[in-house]
């Protein structure tokens, strides 16, 4: 089955030769600029692939084609396999040696490194269940049973299973995907997560800190037991993107705070790099050609995107009990995402309020107000929807699939890419 391209047709309207987002801004003080953009615009080359054609070029606001999206969504939803079944045995291989990877002889690091790795904390496990998918989506070979046994050694003392080397990617993903989770709640002073409370509000903000370092230190022990270098790169970056887009956020000048592409390349460093550099590291430890380990990160980064996407439309739409955490949360910390961004194209009241970052009284629920008094939310449905579909695209681009099951792998990210879109928590 081609989901994508029903998903295409549904889609087509909106898309538009003009390229009708908005160019970046300028930074108000040269220092500023030098720090923010200075480090960043000289990546390594080899792993930002498209970096500058990040946003959404072909993506027009002006056209909002809903019924279309949601009900070619709504037919994708019952015909598509459900992607968490593929793989469910190996996600719990995955979980397992996740739980079993963080003890340590010191019992509170053990018990805060494991905190979100407990039974029915794990969380969506949507990046590992990506990661699986895509292993398999690239490969020849039936992932075997032998393959969902926990075991002990170290990945390259199996150098012909290349299907434990990438379990040991999603592994490694989660890993340091709950350590940035353990930082940002001492950043931003949270009190829940995942529906639990918040490990700063259990154990304390140092120990929360340290253990969320210990889990980038087990990360990266698993990540050089790999022996792949440009793997450990990929890996490393996504790291330093995390925290360059942690910092991003907390430095925003003034024009940066009402520009959609400074909103954009944000978001990609919080959470699209995470997801588009661990599906390439999954290619490259598959033995894919170059071309093809470059469409796994685009389908990691439009997914990324689109998760983010939703994740601030939510915050608009869902209650604290669906989200596991405090909705209008990113209002409250002076946040403007992308519904008050394109709100603000319609009320532009708004943009004094981005400014002050919604801190008089009043101007939380006023900017709540606007956001549902304009496009805000059916545009930011829209740009998502768009980078779904660029998402869908990429696996329509990959090389004919070798076996019945990785074409269902294939089907299984596609059908993420309208859970993405349809999901409420
Ligand atoms: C959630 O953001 C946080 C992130 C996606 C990444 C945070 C990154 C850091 C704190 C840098 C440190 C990184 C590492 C690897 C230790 P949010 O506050 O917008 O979302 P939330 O509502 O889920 O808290
Ligand atoms: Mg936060």
């Amino acid at each position: 089955m081609r989901c994508s391209r029903s998903l295409v047709s549904a889609i087509v309207a909106l898309r538009s030769t003009s390229s009708a987002c908005r160019t970046g801004s300028t930074s108000g003080s040269q220092a500023l600029q030098l720090l923010l953009e200075g480090p960043l615009s000289q990546p390594p080359a080899q792993h930002r692939p498209h970096f500058h054609e990040l946003h959404s070029r072909h993506f027009n606001q002006g056209a909002l084609p809903q019924a279309g999206i949601l009900q070619t969504l709504a037919h994708l939803r019952t015909t598509a396999p459900d992607p968490f079944a593929i793989v469910k045995d190996e996600l719990e291989t995955v979980s397992e040696r996740l739980r079993r990877s963080v003890l340590t002889e010191v019992p509170v690091l053990s018990r805060a490194a494991s905190y979100f790795f407990q039974l029915g904390v794990e969380g969506k496990r949507l990046r590992p269940t990506m990661l699986l998918l895509m292993a398999s989506s690239l490969s020849s070979v039936v992932p075997s049973t032998a393959f969902l046994a926990v075991d002990e050694s170290p990945p390259d003392q199996h150098p012909k299973e290349c299907r434990r080397r990438q379990q040991r990617i999603a592994e490694i993903t989660e890993m340091i995907h709950v350590a940035s989770l353990l930082h940002d709640d001492v950043i931003d002073n949270s009190d829940s997560r995942r529906g639990l409370a918040a490990l700063n509000t259990v154990l304390g903000n140092k120990t929360a800190i340290l253990a969320g370092d210990f889990l980038l230190a087990r990360a990266s022990i698993t990540l050089a037991s790999l022996r792949n270098v440009e793997v450990i790169q990929l890996l490393s970056q996504v790291i330093e993107d995390l925290v360059s887009g942690e910092i991003l956020q907390m430095t925003t000048s003034p024009d940066q705070l009402v520009s959609l592409d400074h909103y954009v390349r944000k978001t990609f460093f919080k959470t699209a790099s995470l997801m588009a550099n661990s599906c390439k590291a999954i290619a490259i430890l598959g033995g894919q050609p170059v071309e093809v380990s470059k469409l796994a990160w685009d389908y990691g980064r439009n997914l990324g995107l689109a998760f983010q996407l939703v994740d601030d439309l939510l915050d608009f739409t869902g209650s604290t009990k669906s989200l596991g955490k405090p909705a209008l949360n990113d209002l409250e910390a002076g946040l403007a995402t992308a519904p008050v961004l394109f709100a603000a194209e319609e009320h532009p009241q708004l943009r004094p309020m981005i400014l002050r970052k919604f801190a008089e009284p009043g101007d939380v629920q006023l900017a709540q107000q606007l956001v549902f008094d304009s496009q805000g939310l059916d545009k930011t449905r829209s740009f998502a929807a768009h980078h779904a579909q660029q998402a869908a695209d990429v696996i329509d681009a990959f090389p004919p699939a070798s076996t019945e099951h990785a074409q269902k792998c294939r089907e299984g990210l596609m059908a993420i890419t309208s859970r993405v879109l349809s999901r409420t928590k």
